[in-house]
């Protein structure tokens, strides 16, 4: 194929300097059951800021432009843990973007992806900050009438996880569910899920706006961690809806530890008697984000049963059958506009996206602040 793929790619170079910039990249030639995406939506998720950006430091990013007037931005990543937490990608161009959306203008040979010939899909893969992009048909999903692209662009990754994190409950024994920075995009389809689910749901933010904002949507629970009774607010949202599993995005901090001492506090409420070694239920914290970087802090007064761990759609959705996940998966597709609904604050084409003023908008991760890059423009 002779198109011109203008794609969008993160290179940390051995010497520690990030370089993000646009990229002419070759499209492979067409398997049987693959087609080609003209991408027209794709969403800036943190996980993609995560590759983008990785830990260099932004403040002192630069702007330039490339001999062909593409612009580029470079930044450094500091020496030491930095460095070495990025070991992996050193002198590699990546290409980023998780998820999009788009109209398919070819396809291979087989019926099934003849068929998808002039529809909408959405798409999840990898390198989707790219104008043209071929994907496997099992990595597609037709958007149901009438979606437009930036309506299916996030259908897959934090719809899935939502969902994800409401099965997990359920799998491991739990019936209550604990989210934090609960007002991000996916905290306020976990909320949709969980009303429309009879779920009880108990939705830690760190301001009054986002309270105020979930609340709003019918949350019932919702404990903003800057208030000085947040402690004893969500001892009692704990206690009222028995949650004892809890999805955090934040990563860093004391929050994951106190969250297992309400938990254990809640319990012993209704404690017929003292044990040395605390409650006998099972209290769980799985951290799904790094929104903030340091280490977590355990201050160990929850007893002895407890877990912290990792949480990660892909192996998720691998370790779930696949009728399972075919139902996830069609649920997206019925509630897309509702259920699944994201906001977007602004669209921007792939040139805009190494902006600098605009990186200091969309790399700042916060509420209702997410950006769309639509890479037709
Ligand atoms: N593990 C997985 O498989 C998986 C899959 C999907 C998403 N995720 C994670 O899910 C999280 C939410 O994604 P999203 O797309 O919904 O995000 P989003 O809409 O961009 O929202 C980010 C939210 O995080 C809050 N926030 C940012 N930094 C924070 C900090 N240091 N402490 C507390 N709150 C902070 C922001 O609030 P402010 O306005 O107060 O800054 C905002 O409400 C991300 O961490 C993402 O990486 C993980």
């Amino acid at each position: 194929m002779t198109r011109t793929n203008l794609q969008l790619r993160s290179l940390i170079k051995k010497s520690g300097e990030l370089e993000v910039s646009l990229v002419d990249t070759p499209l492979p030639a067409l398997g049987a059951d693959e087609v080609l995406i003209r991408v027209e939506a794709t969403p800036i998720n943190p996980s993609d800021l995560g590759l983008l950006f990785s830990l260099a430091d932004m403040s002192g990013a630069q702007a330039s432009v490339d001999a062909a007037g593409r612009p580029v931005v470079t930044a450094r990543v500091p020496e030491g843990p930095a460095m070495r937490a990025v070991a992996g990608r050193i002198d590699q161009s990546m290409p980023v973007g998780n998820e999009g959306a788009g109209t398919v203008v070819e396809a291979g040979s087989s019926p099934a992806a003849q068929a998808l010939v002039g529809k909408k899909v959405a798409a999840i893969g990898g390198a989707m900050y790219s104008q043209w992009r071929v994907v496997p048909l099992a990595q597609c999903l037709v958007l149901p009438g009438g979606a437009t692209a930036a309506q299916g662009a996030s259908c897959f990754v934090n719809p899935l996880t939502a969902l994800g994190m409401v099965e997990t409950m359920r799998r491991e024994g739990h019936t209550a569910l604990v989210h934090t920075a609960a007002a991000s995009n996916l905290g306020q389809m976990l909320n949709r899920i969980c009303l429309k689910d009879g779920v009880p749901l108990v939705n830690i933010v760190r301001k009054p706006e986002q309270a105020e904002l979930l609340k709003a949507m019918g949350a019932q629970h919702v404990c903003d961690s800057s208030s000085p009774t947040f402690l004893q607010d969500l001892t009692d949202a704990l206690a009222a809806t028995g949650a004892t599993i809890a999805f955090d995005a934040i990563g860093g901090g004391p929050l994951a530890g106190q969250i297992l001492g309400c938990m254990e506090a809640a319990i012993n409420r209704s404690a017929k008697a003292y044990s040395l070694y605390g409650s006998m239920t099972h209290k769980q914290v799985y951290v799904y984000g790094s929104l903030d970087r340091r280490p977590i802090e355990l201050v160990r007064n929850f007893g002895s049963i407890w877990g912290v761990g990792g949480w990660l759609l892909f192996p998720f959705l691998q370790k779930t059958d696949p009728a399972t996940v075919q139902r996830l998966k069609d649920r997206v597709a019925a509630e897309l506009t509702t259920t699944f609904a994201s906001h977007y604050s602004k669209v921007i084409s792939l040139a805009e996206a190494l902006d600098l003023a605009t990186i200091g908008v969309y790399g700042q991760r916060s509420t209702g602040t997410k950006f769309l890059i639509d890479p037709s423009r």
